[in-house]
């Protein structure tokens, strides 16, 4: 990510900006030392830099403030910081870590414990994110591949009442082909999906397929959008709309197989007719 030469300039002036820091903060002035951390967010042209003391053998914090939205943020620690494995939280208003990205889109990594090694700024996986304060510590580790792949997974609840809590749910990778599930004969009113926080992008969409052969996708609709693809957005249920007398109406289908991928893409409102 690049700075402006606006935001490059008073970063470099004055070491921070704003915000009452933490005692241990020091002044900024060197490139190379102490835990340099700074807070991006491009789209308004605004950086926040915090140098914190220590030798990265202990928790450190550090508060923003009052708490602000920010995009990314960069760990580089510095020459005289010995534990290099040091990693860093950012921590969002209920004390969540944000969970960030960086690397190749095909490939990245993904993780809430953010290290340096050079590798520049994770971004905030879910857009910008309200940061309240970023804690650096020894004991926070590099996400397990089993916890990174228990995150990446959509679960897909199907429900045979809207609101019924005993979902029936398939769990799916959205890496992998389309999921079918074991009990095809029942019928089910609505669905709900759930991506892991892991998931990225977490505006995933999956499909519904009513038929054996995995070709006729189910058509829902949650609110105004009616769709044959289905988002999460922490909006709820999709109810499922069937044919009948020429109209489409709420009604219940069959549940043969179900697909969750990144390159499926929402309707637009034309293609809602
Ligand atoms: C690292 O450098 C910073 C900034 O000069 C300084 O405040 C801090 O005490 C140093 N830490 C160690 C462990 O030497
Ligand atoms: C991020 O930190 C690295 C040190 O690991 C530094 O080389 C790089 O210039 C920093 N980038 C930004 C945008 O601050
Ligand atoms: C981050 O570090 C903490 C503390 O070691 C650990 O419990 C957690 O599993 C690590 N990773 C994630 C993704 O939470």
């Amino acid at each position: 990510m690049q700075y402006s030469t606006v935001i490059l300039a008073a970063l470099a002036a004055s070491g921070s900006l704003g915000a009452p820091l933490d005692s241990r903060q020091v002044e900024a002035g060197s490139q190379t030392n102490g835990i340099r951390i700074t807070l991006e967010d491009q789209s308004v042209e605004l950086g926040r830099q915090f140098t914190i003391n220590g030798d990265g053998n202990a928790e450190v914090r550090v508060a923003v403030g009052e708490p602000e939205k920010f995009a990314a943020i960069n760990v580089s620690l510095g020459d005289n910081i010995s534990n290099k494995e040091l990693r860093c939280q950012a921590r969002g208003l209920d004390d969540q870590p944000i969970v960030g990205k960086r690397g190749p889109d095909d490939k990245p990594n993904i993780d809430v414990n953010f290290s340096d090694a050079g590798k520049g700024p994770w971004t905030f996986l879910t857009g910008k994110q309200v940061v309240k304060e970023v804690v650096c510590s020894p004991e926070f580790k590099k996400i397990t591949p089993e916890k990174l792949a228990e995150g990446q997974q959509v679960l897909v609840h199907f429900r045979k009442e809207k609101g019924d809590n005993q979902p029936f749910t398939i769990p799916v990778n959205p890496a992998a082909e389309k999921s079918t599930p074991s009990n095809t004969n029942e019928q089910y009113k609505t669905v709900e999906i759930e991506v892991g926080k892991f998931t990225d992008p977490q505006s995933i969409r999956c499909q519904v397929f009513s038929d054996r052969r995995l070709t006729r996708l189910v058509r829902g609709q949650r609110g105004e959008n009616i769709d044959t693809s289905f988002a999460d957005g922490d909006k709820g249920e999709w109810d499922f709309l069937v044919h009948r007398n020429g109209q489409w109406v709420s009604g219940q289908s069959k549940v043969r197989g179900v697909f969750c991928s990144r390159q499926i893409q929402q309707k637009n409102a034309a293609g809602n007719a």
